[in-house]
């Protein structure tokens, strides 16, 4: 039996949290759920976004499985992975519909504790000052789970993502650090680029990229990037994992356009629940959800709006559930 945390939050966040305990539940697999609160609605009933009992519940459970936040999610998410010290962040960009966008499957290994989302921002006379930290030991971890990734995975490549042309100390320690730690891995294939440049060749080349790993900001900016090469947002899971913790969570937000109106894609947090049953040691159900999922998809007729259907998103998840 595992203890999963559950953190709905705002907006579409407990739509598609709900739509996917549909799922967790067919599995022949014993989950104990508890429930915790966090988010905008949250601190407004509280007076805090993440209150202290949630932060237990998580830290306690054996994974978590999180909606989304709305206004508050620097407050919740950034927070969460602190408090869980969960240094990495996997975004999975994959291609459920290869007949549609093409064979796209990179992941993106994203350092989750530190760069410009730490926070650290001040008023000065002039405006504002924000500052981005970047250590050593932190650009070490991430790229030592890269390439560990990678080998583990049969990829071939990594590649490091950064903007050390202009941020030469900050990024340049990550790059730098990036090829420190690539000689210990002979047999991967490396290479690097900035992330403007990036940006354009994951539309004009996104099958040239198997692995990147990048910092904290680009990780963020180039997912969304990828979610919109393979279907949009209601696509790409991601999972947080530390050395003690583990949190999933689709990659987008609480999505107020279309919240309450039951036509958000399940897919994304559906699959952020494979990473987590991958992290518990469930692959096989893990593969087994995977499978019906991208059955369903391609089937195009039992699925939210955005992958051309007219099912809401429960029926989306019970049709799901139905064929496990
Ligand atoms: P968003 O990811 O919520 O939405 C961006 C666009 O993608 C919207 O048009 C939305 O309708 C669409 N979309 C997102 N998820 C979808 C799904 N499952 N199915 C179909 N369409 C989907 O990002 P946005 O609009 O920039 O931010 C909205 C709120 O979410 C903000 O308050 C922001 O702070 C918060 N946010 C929270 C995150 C988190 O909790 N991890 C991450 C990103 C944003
Ligand atoms: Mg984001």
């Amino acid at each position: 039996m595992y203890n999963i945390a559950v953190i709905p939050g705002d907006g579409i966040g407990k739509e598609v949290v709900d739509a996917t305990l549909i799922v967790l539940d067919k599995l022949p697999i014993e989950f104990n759920y508890t429930h915790a609160i966090a988010g905008d609605a949250c601190k407004e009933e509280t007076g805090k976004a993440l209150p202290d009992e949630t932060i237990k519940i998580a830290k306690e459970s054996d994974a978590v499985l999180f909606g989304a936040a709305g206004e508050t999610a620097a407050d919740v998410i950034v927070r969460l992975r602190h408090e869980l010290n969960t240094f990495v962040n996997l975004r999975p960009v994959k291609s459920l519909q290869p007949d549609k966008y093409g064979d796209i499957d990179f992941m993106i290994v994203r350092e989750n504790t530190e760069d410009l989302y730490i926070g650290d921002e001040e008023e000065t006379p002039e405006g504002a000052i924000a500052r981005k930290k970047i250590t050593k030991k932190a650009s070490e971890k991430i790229s030592e789970y890269a390439f560990k990734y990678a080998k583990d995975t049969g990829r071939k490549q990594v590649t490091c993502v950064h903007k050390a042309n202009v941020l030469k100390i900050s990024d340049g320690l990550f790059k730098n650090t990036f090829y420190e730690v690539a000689q210990n891995h002979p047999e991967i294939e490396t290479n690097d680029f900035y992330v403007d440049a990036t940006a354009m060749y994951l539309i004009t080349n996104p099958l040239d990229f198997e692995v990147i790993v990048t910092t904290n900001l680009y990780g963020d900016i180039l997912s969304d990037e990828g979610a919109g090469l393979v279907g949009g947002l209601g696509m790409i899971p991601s999972a947080n994992i530390g050395d003690e913790n583990g949190l999933f969570e689709p990659v987008h937000g609480s999505a107020p356009d279309i919240a309450g109106q039951q036509i958000a894609n399940p897919a994304a947090t559906i699959l952020s629940a494979c990473m987590m049953l991958d992290y518990l040691g469930e692959s096989e159900a893990a593969r087994k959800v995977e499978e019906v999922l991208i059955d369903v998809i391609r089937e195009g007729k039992n699925v939210t709006p955005d992958l051309g259907g007219t099912s809401t998103t429960t029926q989306m998840a019970e049709y799901i559930a139905s064929k496990l």
